[in-house]
């Protein structure tokens, strides 16, 4: 039997910063009014000719250099993403072409801020079916691109950024233990882009009904987490660190509140990153990483939720 253990963490952040002070430029807000209510100050803005692709391989790179893994040894490369270079191919493909790893499969999936958590559930059922031994999963996101900056509900709220993991098979009983992924498209009109190939042939502008959104949050992800829990026969007295989805502290240290989980225990970045959508959690889970928080069998609680609605969770052991 095979398990499937995360052996490296990568992470990758545009250099322009663009802070809530200089969102007064496009739209009428405040320093004060974006932080106490979502707990934002700052966010990553890639530049015009930065692409979701260019962010996915430097976050790779990371992963790559940091560990000392040879691209080579990647047997399949997915990415999650909600803002991918071109409608087509996918920004896989990109991703594979700059690595020169021919002959594996590549492919994007696309459940907004859940990618990652999907990802991970498709990642660990290759793996623990055999057909996959090392497997590239990022999240990278240039949500810049699609916000409407005249939108001050929208245009605060998100930011850029790629976050990357390795995971592999091993003979160790550690790595993914559980996860859990769901979609409701009752939801729709909750939050989306207003814009598609098929539907207008434009890229299309984020809207978003935030207290639809907020509502569903803190249920969705506690009971998600739990019912993770639950499959892999752990309790959250078990969990040394949550990693929500970073869309809005609130939301983050509501959710932890119902779980019964210390705000200590609780990682949070959306301070300095914003809403990353695909991208937040492995970008939060490296920049822990590289903190030195994750210390060796550490049990972590990653959760997300995101347009559908699509939200999941998945209990790890590091
Ligand atoms: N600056 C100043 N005022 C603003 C801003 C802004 N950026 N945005 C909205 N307002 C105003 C509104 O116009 C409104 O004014 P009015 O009463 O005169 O009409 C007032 O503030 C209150 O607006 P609400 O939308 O009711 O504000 P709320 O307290 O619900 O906060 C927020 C909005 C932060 C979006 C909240 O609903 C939320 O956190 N929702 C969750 C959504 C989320 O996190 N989405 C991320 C994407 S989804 C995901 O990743 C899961």
């Amino acid at each position: 039997m095979s398990f499937s253990e995360i052996i490296a963490y990568g992470r990758y952040l545009p250099e322009t910063l663009l802070k809530n002070e200089d969102l007064k430029k496009f739209v009428d807000t405040s320093d004060e009014w974006i932080f106490s209510r979502t707990g934002i100050k700052q966010r990553h803005i890639a530049e015009k000719k930065e692409l979701t692709s260019h962010l996915a391989i430097k976050a790779s790179e990371d992963a790559f250099n940091s560990f000392k893994i040879e691209p080579k040894e990647i047997d399949c490369i997915i990415i999650a993403t909600t803002t991918p270079d071109n409608t087509f191919p996918s920004t896989a493909s990109k991703v594979q072409n700059y690595f020169k790893i021919s002959n594996i499969p590549s492919f994007d999936i696309q459940a907004v801020c859940s990618g990652f958590i999907y990802g991970i559930q498709i990642a660990d059922a290759f793996i623990k079916s055999g057909k996959y031994k090392k497997i590239l999963l990022v999240g990278a996101e240039t949500l810049s691109k699609i916000i409407d900056w005249k939108d001050r509900r929208t245009c605060v709220l998100f930011g850029d950024g790629a976050g990357s993991l390795i995971i592999s098979s091993s003979r160790k009983k550690n790595g993914i233990l559980a996860s859990k992924i769901y979609s409701d498209g009752e939801w729709i009109d909750s939050l989306y882009a207003d814009g598609g190939p098929s539907l207008n042939q434009k890229v299309g502008k984020i809207r978003m009904v935030g207290q639809d959104i907020f509502k569903h949050a803190v249920k969705k992800l506690s009971e998600s987490t739990e019912q993770a829990l639950t499959q892999c026969d752990l309790s959250v007295k078990d969990i040394n660190w949550f990693i929500p989805h970073q869309a809005n502290q609130r939301i983050i240290l509501s959710t932890a509140k119902k779980l019964g989980i210390s705000e200590e225990k609780t990682i949070s970045t959306v301070k300095f990153h914003a809403n990353t959508s695909a991208a937040s959690i492995p970008l939060a889970m490296a920049s822990a990483h590289k903190s030195g928080k994750l210390k060796k069998n550490d049990i972590l609680a990653l959760c997300a939720i995101g347009g559908g609605l699509t939200w999941g969770s998945c209990i790890l052991r590091v």
